[in-house]
């Protein structure tokens, strides 16, 4: 699209509206915490403008958030080293999600399968706000010109379309402000399923709760989850093959190899032939391992609130000096008065 070479930037942002999964921690915020060790700049986000497109108790959504940075830095994010805060506390999101509302074209948000799956049969009945926000989310993604965005793989289709609106928005105006972000998903955790049923994610929203692993659940309840998950009568196979048709299954391996970061191929040569009453326990000792000391860290972060909401400002603060230049680009391109 572009031949200018922008700084390499992660951005990426998970809604606190509650019941943050073991999908959300593998699927992202294990990999953030990866990336935030690589050298590059990264740049964390609550999204709180985007959790009210569905109604959100205030309340609960101050806790949530609050929660959920608890999460963010009891999985290992260093708010030294990424910036973390909430996305209303920096307007440059709503600013340009705005204009870049008028540059999307309604033909592609109607191409959105996540708001076809949320809306389901009652679209009419929708927010304005759940059917604009993936315009929202590439002004997240475009107000740092983030050029690297890990997200599971439900989020794919939002990342292309903020390709498309950045290559338009560079077009319509004739500058080259916006890159074009990668969408970075990789592992074998992409896509992590529900425990019930191997057909569908693994989600905040699950009326279920045994559906998923909530990342403040302890270490018994985890262990109680894996051990009800739904399988099928068969041995694990010793090929990968042999999870074909088995979704189940398939989801129980992928979540050990992303747990133990191994491949699915040394799981299965470790547990191949092997009946669910012995991977079971396995895998519920690995998770509990793993994740018990990540919900007790989040239990003392989120006993001080303050201490959240400093850190908080200091993130919006960092975030607002890169985003604040590159809006004002972004106006004066567009041909928007402003005071110097
Ligand atoms: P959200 O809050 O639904 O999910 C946060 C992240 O978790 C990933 N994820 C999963 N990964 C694997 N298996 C699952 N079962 C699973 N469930 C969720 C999601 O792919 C996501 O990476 N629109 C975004 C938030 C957002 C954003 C952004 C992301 C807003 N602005 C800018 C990146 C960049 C969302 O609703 O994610």
């Amino acid at each position: 699209m572009s031949e200018t070479t922008f700084k390499q930037r992660v951005f990426s942002g998970i809604q606190p509206s509650g019941n943050l999964t073991l999908g959300n921690y593998l699927g992202a915020v294990k990999r953030f915490v990866k990336m935030q060790d690589s050298g590059i700049e990264t740049i964390y986000c609550m999204v709180d403008m985007h959790a009210i497109t569905v109604w959100q108790n205030p309340e609960a959504l101050r806790k949530q958030t609050r929660e959920l940075a608890a999460a963010y830095i009891a999985c290992g994010l260093d708010p030294q080293k990424s910036i973390l805060f909430n996305q209303s506390q920096v307007s440059a999101h709503a600013e340009l999600g705005w204009i870049l509302s008028c540059v999307t074209r309604l033909g592609w948000m109607n191409r959105m399968t996540q708001f076809k799956d949320k809306a389901g049969k009652n679209a009419e009945k929708m927010s304005l706000g759940l059917y604009a926000y993936p315009a929202l989310m590439a002004a997240d993604i475009l107000a740092y010109q983030a050029t690297h965005v890990p997200v599971g793989e439900d989020q794919k289709q939002h990342v292309e379309l903020t390709r498309d609106i950045a290559a338009k928005f560079n077009y319509d105006y004739g500058v080259e402000i916006f890159p074009a972000p990668e969408p970075i998903i990789e592992g074998t955790a992409t896509r992590v399923m529900s425990l019930r049923d191997g057909s569908k994610k693994m989600s905040k929203s699950d009326p279920s709760d045994k559906s998923r692993i909530n990342m403040t659940d302890n270490a018994d309840t985890i262990a109680s989850k894996i051990r009800k998950a739904k399988t099928d009568p068969d041995a694990l196979p010793s090929e990968i093959g042999g999870l074909k048709d088995r979704p189940e299954a398939r989801n129980l391996v992928n979540i050990y190899a992303a747990l133990s970061e191994t491949s699915v191929e040394d799981v299965l040569s470790e547990f191949g032939g092997q009946q669910f009453g012995v991977f079971k326990p396995a895998l519920a000792d690995l998770a509990v391992n793993h994740l018990a000391p990540i919900s007790t860290e989040m239990a003392r972060l989120t006993a001080e609130p303050d201490e959240i909401d400093r850190i908080l400002g200091i993130g919006a603060d960092r975030a607002n000096a890169i985003a604040t230049p590159i809006l004002k680009q972004v106006k004066s391109a567009i041909g928007m008065i402003a005071r110097d």
